[in-house]
């Protein structure tokens, strides 16, 4: 980008175009709506439930009507996709995660209710990755030593990945950060003619501190043993983020995400330069519950800290961003 060279001072004065409210709307450079917001609901058994989860406050996980209910919200503030994650009952958790394959999972049940309801008003994004079913809570199948083996897993990804397919998914998000995954899930969908069903990458994942209370919202905390290094990216890595990107994008994602969010713009501005094609940001769970406990703490504002955070993943080049402020968000910029 060029840089015009200023003109001395007091000949520019960069406070003269602030000095107003009409000047700074005029000279605003990036726009958040609710068109930018991916909200992540938590389902989870029975009928008429609402199970508040301490560690994300003001966040429940809902059973299908309500989320449902979620989605109709959702739709009247121009929120355009939901995210969806199954908080599994622990009797169908197993080794092997095969609940995922289960046509009548939770997460299906979720899916053609969403879609039953509101059809084409708001799109349906999934979450591909084994945690919420795997009695380890590791995103893949494990050998003996409990290493998550790759191609296996792809195998049942590409499996998970169909049956949301054929329970209506708009979005398929794989999080598991397997190799090969896109490309072998692509081509299934393509083979099941789920031609428009999109894939969205999550391309550049970290092995992050900051997903402690997701694991808790699926149920998954407990239950993982050690870590997710071995799949999950160093967060020491910015040009590998890159080599993943290029990766996906050639097996064929219509989109890439980087999460988290806001300790890795860096990472999210620099794929937005680099390929130019659409980036989401997931502003996680850890990030959230840092923002309601600055606002608990009588440390922050939460209104405006909220609308900040986010439109930062504008201006760092993001189409989107998944975020549980989705809702408090829309409802703030509709008015
Ligand atoms: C599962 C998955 C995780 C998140 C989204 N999908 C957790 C993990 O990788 O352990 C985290 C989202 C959040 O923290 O809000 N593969």
């Amino acid at each position: 980008m060029t840089q015009t060279i200023p003109a001395p001072f007091p000949a520019l004065r960069l406070r003269r175009t602030r000095a107003t409210g009409w000047s700074r709307a005029l000279h605003r450079e990036h726009i958040l709506t609710p068109a930018d917001l991916i909200w992540p609901l938590f389902v989870t058994e029975g009928a008429g439930v609402e199970e508040p989860i301490p560690s994300l406050p003001g966040v429940s996980r809902w059973s299908v009507d309500g989320i449902v209910a979620r989605a109709k919200e959702a739709v009247a503030q121009g929120i355009p996709v939901l995210a969806l994650f199954p908080n599994t009952q622990p009797e169908r958790r197993s080794e092997d995660g095969a609940e995922a394959l289960n046509p009548d999972n939770l997460m299906c049940r979720a899916i053609r209710a969403i879609k039953d309801a509101c059809g084409d008003d708001i799109g349906v994004l999934t979450d591909v990755a084994l945690d919420p079913y795997t009695s380890h809570g590791q995103d893949g199948l494990i050998d003996d030593a409990g290493y998550v083996l790759n191609d296996a897993t792809v195998e049942v990804l590409v499996g998970q990945s169909l049956n949301q397919a054929a329970a209506g998914a708009d979005i398929i998000a794989p999080s598991d950060m397997m190799d090969g995954r896109i490309g072998t899930i692509r081509e299934a969908l393509e083979a099941e003619n789920h031609h428009n069903v999109q894939i969205m990458s999550y391309a550049a994942k970290y092995a992050s501190a900051f997903y402690g209370p997701f694991r808790d919202a699926v149920g998954s905390r407990g239950l993982l043993k050690g870590n997710k290094k071995t799949y999950q990216m160093d967060p020491a890595n910015a040009e590998e983020a890159l080599r993943e990107v290029a990766v996906d994008l050639a097996e064929g994602a219509d989109s890439v995400m980087v999460k988290p969010g806001l300790p890795y713009l860096d990472i999210a501005i620099r794929v937005k330069q680099q390929f130019g094609v659409p980036v989401f940001a997931y502003q996680v769970s850890g990030e959230y519950a840092m923002i309601e406990a600055a606002v608990a703490a009588g440390a922050a504002d939460r209104d405006t800290m909220v609308l900040e955070t986010l439109l930062a993943f504008k201006r760092a080049g993001c189409s989107g961003v998944l975020t549980y402020h989705a809702l408090h968000a829309a409802r703030l910029m509709n008015g």
